[in-house]
C-alpha cells in the first residue's frame, strides 16, 4: 500500500463506526441516524448508552432493565473507597479518575476477558462507578461525609446527590443528563482514537478507558471547557471581553471552547448548549456569564468565523455546568462519565473487527552516524 503523510493524521479513515455520524461542514450529528437535536430533547443518558451500545433504541423493559443493570453498580467494589482516601486531597480530579479508572481493573476477578459480554460488563462497571468515584473524592477533599449513591436515581441525578448530598432540582437533573447526551459519542476524535488504539492490541477495557481519559484531560480536547470558564472569570464584564479577545487573538493565542478538526461550522451540540445555557444562566443570576459568552462568540463571528471557527461543544458547556453549581475542576471529569458511554461502544466495536492501529512515522534524521564512545564526546 502507498503511503501518505497526514500530520496528525487529519482526513485519514482508521475504523469503521455505526455509532455516530458527523458532518462537520452542514453542523450535523447523529447518533445511529438519529439527530443529536432529538436525542437531547427528548431521550436519557441511560436511554443513549443503550442505542450506542445496541444500535438501535431500547424498548421500555429493556430501558428498565438496562437502568437496572447500571444502579446496581453505582457502589464501588470493597476496598475501592479506602483506596480513595489515600488520595492527596489537592490531587485534580482528571488525575484522579484516570488513576481510579485503572485500579478498578484490580478489583474485576477477569479484567482482560475481552469476549463482547465480558467486555459489556466491564463497560457498566466503569460507566456506573465514575461518578461514584468523582463523587466521592470531591467528599472527601472538602472534608465533608461521603453521600453512598442512591440506586433510585439516574446517573445524572445520583451523581449531584452524591456530590452535594442533596438531591438535585427537576432543572438541574435535567440540564445535567442533556449534556451526558450531548457529549456520549463523537466518532474517531483523540480519546476515542486512544480507546480504540489500546484496544486494537487485545489490551483490555480499563487500558482502553484509562487511556482515553488522559486524552480527553489535555486543552486542545475535554480540558477545554475548563480553559472557557477560567477565560470567563478573567473577563471583568461583558465590556471587556472585546478587547481581551482581540489581544489573545493578536498573540495568536487559541480561544478555549472555539474550533474544530471537523466542524467547519456550527457544532450542533454547541447550538443546543447555548440555549441551555441561556436558560439556566437566567435562572441562577449567571446571566452575566452568558451575556459574556454571547459577547465572545459576536467577536470571534467578526474576527474569525471566516477560517471556519466556531463555539465547540466546550464553549456553553462551562456556562451550563457552572449555572448546575459544579467546581471547575469537575466539568472535564463530567465529560469523563458522558464520553464513557462513547468509548466502551468503540472498544466493543474494535473487538468485534479488529486490526491493530499501527501508523507510520516518516524519520527525518540522519543515517550511517558513526558512534562516538563516551569518553570522546
Ligand atoms: N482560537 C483562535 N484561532 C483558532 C482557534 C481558536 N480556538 N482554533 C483554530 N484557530 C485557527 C488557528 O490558529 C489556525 O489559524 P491559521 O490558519 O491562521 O494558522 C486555523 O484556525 C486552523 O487551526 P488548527 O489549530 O490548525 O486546527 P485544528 O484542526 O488542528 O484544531 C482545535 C482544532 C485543536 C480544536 C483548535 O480549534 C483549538 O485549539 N481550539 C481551542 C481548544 C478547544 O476548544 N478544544 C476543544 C475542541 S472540542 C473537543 O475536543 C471536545
Amino acid at each position: 500500500m502507498g503511503k501518505t503523510y497526514s500530520k496528525g493524521l487529519e482526513g485519514v479513515i482508521a475504523a469503521e463506526t455505526k455509532m455516530s455520524f458527523i458532518d462537520g461542514e452542514k453542523g450535523v450529528l447523529e447518533y445511529v441516524g438519529i439527530p443529536i437535536g432529538e436525542l437531547a430533547s427528548h431521550s436519557t443518558f441511560e436511554e443513549t448508552v443503550f442505542l450506542l451500545w445496541n444500535l438501535r433504541l431500547p424498548k421500555k423493559d429493556e430501558l428498565a432493565r438496562f437502568q437496572a443493570e447500571l444502579r446496581k453498580r453505582y457502589e464501588l467494589p470493597a476496598g475501592m473507597a479506602q483506596r480513595l482516601l489515600s488520595l492527596p486531597r489537592d490531587a485534580k480530579p482528571m488525575h484522579v479518575i484516570r488513576t481510579m479508572v485503572s485500579a478498578l481493573s484490580m478489583h474485576d476477578l477477569n479484567p482482560d476477558a475481552n469476549d463482547i459480554p465480558s467486555l459489556r460488563e466491564k463497560a457498566l462497571n466503569i460507566l456506573a462507578r465514575t461518578p461514584t468515584l468523582l463523587a466521592y473524592f470531591h467528599r472527601y477533599r472538602i472534608g465533608m461525609p461521603l453521600v453512598a449513591p442512591d440506586p433510585s436515581l439516574s446517573i445524572a441525578e445520583n451523581f449531584l446527590y452524591m456530590l452535594n448530598g442533596e438531591r438535585p432540582t427537576e432543572t438541574m437533573a435535567k440540564a445535567m443528563d442533556v449534556c451526558l447526551v450531548l457529549h456520549a459519542d463523537h466518532g474517531l476524535n483523540n480519546s476515542t482514537f486512544s480507546a480504540r488504539s489500546v484496544m486494537s492490541t487485545q489490551s483490555d477495557m480499563y487500558s482502553a478507558v484509562t487511556a482515553a481519559i488522559g486524552s480527553l484531560k489535555g486543552p486542545l480536547h475535554g480540558g477545554a471547557n475548563e480553559g472557557v470558564m477560567v477565560m470567563l472569570n478573567e473577563i471583568p464584564s461583558v465590556d471587556a471581553a472585546e478587547k481581551y479577545v482581540l489581544d489573545k487573538l493578536a498573540r495568536k493565542d487559541k480561544i478555549m471552547g472555539f474550533g474544530h478538526r471537523i466542524y467547519k461550522s456550527y457544532d450542533p451540540r454547541a447550538k443546543h448548549l447555548q440555549v441551555l445555557a441561556r436558560q439556566l444562566a437566567s435562572d441562577t443570576g449567571n446571566i452575566a456569564l452568558y451575556d459574556k459568552s454571547k459577547r465572545i462568540e459576536e467577536v470571534m463571528a467578526t474576527a474569525v468565523a471566516a477560517k471556519g471557527i466556531y463555539p465547540n461543544v466546550d464553549f456553553y458547556s462551562a456556562t451550563t455546568y457552572h449555572c448546575i453549581g459544579l467546581p471547575l475542576d469537575m466539568f472535564t471529569p463530567v465529560f469523563v462519565i458522558a464520553r464513557i458511554g462513547g468509548w466502551a461502544g468503540h472498544v466493543i466495536e474494535q473487538m468485534g473487527d479488529n486490526r491493530l492501529f499501527r501508523p507510520d512515522v516518516d524519520y527525518t534524521g540522519p543515517h550511517g552516524v558513526a558512534y562516538t564512545p563516551v569518553t570522546k564526546r
